[in-house]
């Protein structure tokens, strides 16, 4: 696995970064902090675990109160408030109205900078989310245990539909709405869904999008795969008016507006729900060709999610949040809906991308309704400040704290977002997490740790995180040397399973470490995040990046082998290697490597049918930078394609490491001959 990495340019990044200098969080802030009682660590040190996450869970209304806090009997499968009962809407939303009824949840921002924001109340989605439940019971036949795939993009309606499944306990399977018809048929195939929810369109970069389209595709494909979805249930972009351009198909279509007439004013109750009941999937890209569905339960997702937004983000009641992440990600999941919902905040969902119609959108947006928490994302800041370094100066807003997640910051960009963003008065946490975990794992506590950029910090309370070498050796803090970072306990936020598959899940997160698949001790499983990382003098961990085939594109997760099987489906091309190449905006951006058919010669055309293919296959988000054709792909002898080799390469490192291993070492020069080109040329 060691010889398959991707990226091994972020490990030479690491050699040269230096160490940072501290910034201080204001004192204003430290004394109005959340948390600014430094007892916090001792609180949540490992001779408290786990009863130290009680804590959490009391953050929640519970139906009936939990019997044990971790029954960690069959790892690495971990139960946490076990007996309990409680269910996510009624947190996100009824234990709310007494109180705030009239609060904003969300203020909608369409895209489009005319169209007036929409403010919608706890209140109002209540009533929009027992009508929508109501309808997916009744009309959709769901129950408890179901799983639904909703294909959606930002707008308010998604949130809706994932409270409707929550309040039924039904598990929602949300499908990124940039992903293409074929990806989420993918997914609707795994996770056997019989409906599927989606709008007509949106609009994105100025541009009407129409969504519907992908719902035919979706549908069509998983039919081939074996899987029948009944219904496709279609909300309005513009509630009363259909405007995608593609029709209804009789009898499997269904517009959500019509059908909601027969459901006004319905109250549906909450189904009291086991704290280890599944709340939702979220499919991820794993390092096979199939994503996986990763699962996350009620009680502890919830408990997680709603105490980190309120220890790491600060949250506070009066506090307007904005999170730029797109719900379709975990990150969105987390801190757009759960969280901020569960904590009774009022929050921006904002449709469209950051720098449209200009890179001043976003500080407008915070100067008009006062935002004062900003969370995003380093493309997004790198592409804020290459468009429009001085825009936020322009603008009367002042962020209190400011979020970075999703990839390494590098310390430049961090300073920009610190000084010109955050206008030198916000708190930065950048918050190391993953799909996987539910919320953050690493970031400072705002009020308790310095900020240094480029490092996410230490592990949070409760969170105790460890670098291991490949031998399964402790790398010291301050050696200076990468290896894999692991989490040595189990926390409320971590997933139960992977959908379907708990052996991939044993396999992919514990079995590197654990040295007896036997015992029953929680202390032998240590969790493999998967990212290399460093760990210095002062106890802070600097991601370096994954470690497995899965690259990371402006934030957005994606494994090689899905797009290479994607172009594998052109039969011109032989073989497909995809790596990843550094890029100034994204982080990082796809390279293509192919070689093809015997007969086939490279064309224009060719390399424009693989760059479609993918696109199609998975979305624009997955669009390859470059596509390399070349006569052979590097191999080692057991016929395994040296990624990289290609990616050192793509890089334009000095050395791209040893070649003696290889079956076929005289095509590495060649290769090198044919991306040479780019820069000459
Ligand atoms: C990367 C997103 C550096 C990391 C929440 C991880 C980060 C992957 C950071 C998970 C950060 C996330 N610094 N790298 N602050 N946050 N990553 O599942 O490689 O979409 O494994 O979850 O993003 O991506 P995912």
């Amino acid at each position: 696995m060691a010889e398959e990495h991707v990226g091994p340019s972020e490990k030479q990044i690491a050699v040269h970064w230096r160490e940072e200098e501290y910034y201080q969080p204001s004192p204003g802030f430290v004394a109005q902090a959340n948390v600014n009682d430094p007892a916090v660590f001792e609180r949540f040190s490992l001779e408290n675990f786990p009863e130290c996450f009680r804590e959490y869970a009391e953050l929640l209304t519970w139906d009936k109160p939990w019997e044990q806090t971790l029954d960690a009997s069959n790892p690495p499968f971990w139960r946490w408030f076990t007996g309990g009962r409680l269910n996510a809407s009624y947190n996100c939303l009824d234990r709310h109205l007494k109180s705030s009824r009239n609060k904003v949840a969300y203020y909608f921002i369409p895209e489009k900078e005319d169209d007036p924001p929409v403010a919608v109340t706890y209140q109002e989605l209540f009533v929009r989310v027992n009508e929508f439940a109501a309808l997916l019971a009744d009309f959709g036949g769901l129950k408890q245990g179901d799983r639904v795939t909703i294909h959606m993009p930002m707008v308010v309606d998604l949130p809706v539909a994932m409270l409707a499944c929550a309040r039924l306990g039904i598990i929602h399977s949300v499908v990124f709405g940039g992903f293409s018809g074929k990806a989420c048929a993918d997914r609707i195939v795994d996770s056997a869904s019989h409906i599927l929810i989606t709008t007509d369109g949106y609009y994105r970069n100025g541009q009407w999008l129409n969504h519907k389209e992908k719902a035919d595709v979706a549908v069509e494909e998983a039919a081939k795969a074996g899987q029948t979805v009944e219904k496709v249930l279609i909300f309005d972009r513009h509630a009363g008016r259909y405007q995608s351009e593609t029709p209804l198909v009789a009898g499997r279509d269904y517009r959500i507006t019509e059908l909601l007439a027969s459901y006004r004013g319905a109250r549906v109750e909450p189904v009291s729900m086991l704290a280890e009941d599944p709340l939702f999937l979220m499919y991820t890209s794993g390092s096979t060709g199939k994503p996986k569905g990763v699962q996350h339960g009620t009680g502890g997702y919830l408990s997680y999610a709603t105490a980190t937004s309120k220890y790491i983000l600060d949250i506070k009641p009066d506090d307007v949040y904005w999170c730029m992440a797109d719900i379709g990600w975990i990150t969105g999941h987390s801190y757009i809906v759960y969280g901020p919902l569960a904590l009774g905040v009022s929050s921006i969902l904002y449709e469209g991308v950051p720098t449209y119609p200009d890179a001043g959108r976003p500080w407008r947006i915070a100067q008009r309704f006062g935002v004062d928490i900003f969370h995003t994302s380093p493309t997004a800041i790198r592409s804020l400040r290459m468009l429009g370094p001085d825009e936020p100066g322009r603008y009367d807003y002042h962020f209190r704290l400011m979020v970075t997640v999703g990839e390494p910051i590098e310390p430049d960009v961090w300073r920009w977002y610190y000084n010109v963003v955050g206008k030198r008065e916000a708190v930065i946490v950048d918050t190391w997490w993953q799909t996987e975990n539910g919320g953050f794992l690493c970031s400072t506590v705002p009020a308790l740790a310095a900020m240094k950029p480029g490092s996410a910090g230490p592990g949070i309370p409760g969170i105790h995180p460890v670098i291991f070498d490949d031998a399964g050796q402790e790398v010291p803090a301050g050696s200076g040397r990468g290896g894999n970072i692991c989490i040595r306990n189990p926390w409320p936020g971590i997933m139960q399973t992977i959908w379907n598959d708990p052996d991939r899940f044993v396999r992919t997160y514990y079995a590197k470490y654990n040295t007896d698949p036997n015992s029953k001790d929680w202390r032998d499983w240590p969790y493999l995040a998967g990212d290399g990382a460093m760990l210095a003098d002062d106890g802070y961990f600097r991601i370096l990046g994954r470690i497995d085939d899965v690259i990371n594109v402006a934030g957005h997760r994606l494994g090689t082998k899905e797009l290479e099987s994607a172009v594998l489906k052109i039969g011109d091309v032989a073989e497909a290697a995809v790596v990843a190449a550094v890029d100034t905006i994204k982080g990082t951006s796809p390279e293509v490597y192919v070689s093809l058919t015997p007969g086939i010669t490279p064309s224009e055309e060719l390399k424009r049918r693989i760059i479609d293919t993918i696109t199609q296959e998975i979305g624009p988000i997955a669009k390859p930078r470059m596509v390399w054709m070349v006569p052979d792909l590097p191999k080692t002898r057991s016929g395994k394609i040296m990624r990289r080799i290609l990616s050192a390469i793509s890089n334009n490192a000095e050395d791209i490491g040893d070649v003696t291993t290889l079956s076929n070492p005289e095509v590495v020069a060649g290769i090198q001959q044919i991306v040479k080109q780019r820069s000459e040329g």
